[in-house]
């Protein structure tokens, strides 16, 4: 059976939070298609609230305290990412940004990412569009088609149950088989691992 990671970023700034609860459902429909494909599946969850102290502090010092390493190599070791915000300004909100920020570059190439938002307001979904997906297409992440926004009518009466379900299966089905292509993840590279062999080294040899 393959073991495989669920990083899930989620930027809430609520207690209790609904961008928590997609991000939550959004990796349980994830999980759900990957088992069914026989994976083993780890979820992480990366709740930034807890680390935004740090984050700024990073920002200012151009280095991270022990929890926030630890949840930036849950990210960068994962199969893949499922980032939820609350839509701030009709935008992704300051610690979603800040968080992505600090993240080692090149930490998502070629990462399966899921995106979503809640908001007060529908207007305001294609927010994930015209900011989550190009972010993420800087980062060269591979976003999968499906983004999923949650309006507070989302959360009440026929929405939890019907549309807004249908899209979270959809959207964890399409992570699901993006993470289904790759070999799985082996956790983020190490800045200090040798590339080559003490004997080569000795001998001055260049390992390209
Ligand atoms: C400063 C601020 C700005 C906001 N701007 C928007 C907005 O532009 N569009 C929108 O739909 N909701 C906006 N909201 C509402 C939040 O997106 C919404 O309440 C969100 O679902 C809260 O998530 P949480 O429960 O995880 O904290 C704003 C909320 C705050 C506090």
């Amino acid at each position: 059976m393959t073991r495989r990671t669920l990083a899930v970023v989620s930027a809430g700034l609520g207690q209790p939070s609904s961008t928590r609860l997609l991000a939550d459902q959004l990796a349980a429909a994830t999980r759900d298609e990957l088992a069914r494909r026989g994976a083993e599946v780890e979820i992480r969850p990366v709740e930034l609230r807890e680390h935004a102290h740090d984050v700024v502090n990073h920002l200012l010092t151009g280095f991270p305290s022990a929890a926030l390493r630890a949840a930036l190599d849950a990210v960068a070791g994962a199969d893949a990412v499922i980032a939820v915000t609350p839509i701030f300004n009709a935008s992704y909100n300051g610690l979603f940004k800040s968080f992505f920020d600090v993240l080692d570059p090149g930490a998502l190439v070629d990462r399966p990412v899921l995106i979503g938002a809640t908001g007060g307001t529908a207007r305001h979904s294609l927010a994930l569009e015209h900011a989550l997906r190009p972010m993420f297409a800087y980062l060269r992440a591979v976003v999968v088609p499906t983004a999923v926004f949650a309006a507070p009518e989302d959360w009440s009466g026929e929405g939890v149950d019907g549309a807004l379900r249908g899209r979270i299966r959809r959207a964890g089905a399409e992570l699901a088989d993006q993470v289904d292509r790759r070999p799985a993840a082996t956790g983020p590279a190490d800045p200090f691992a040798l590339t080559t062999t003490f004997t080569d080294l000795l001998a001055g040899r260049d390992p390209a």
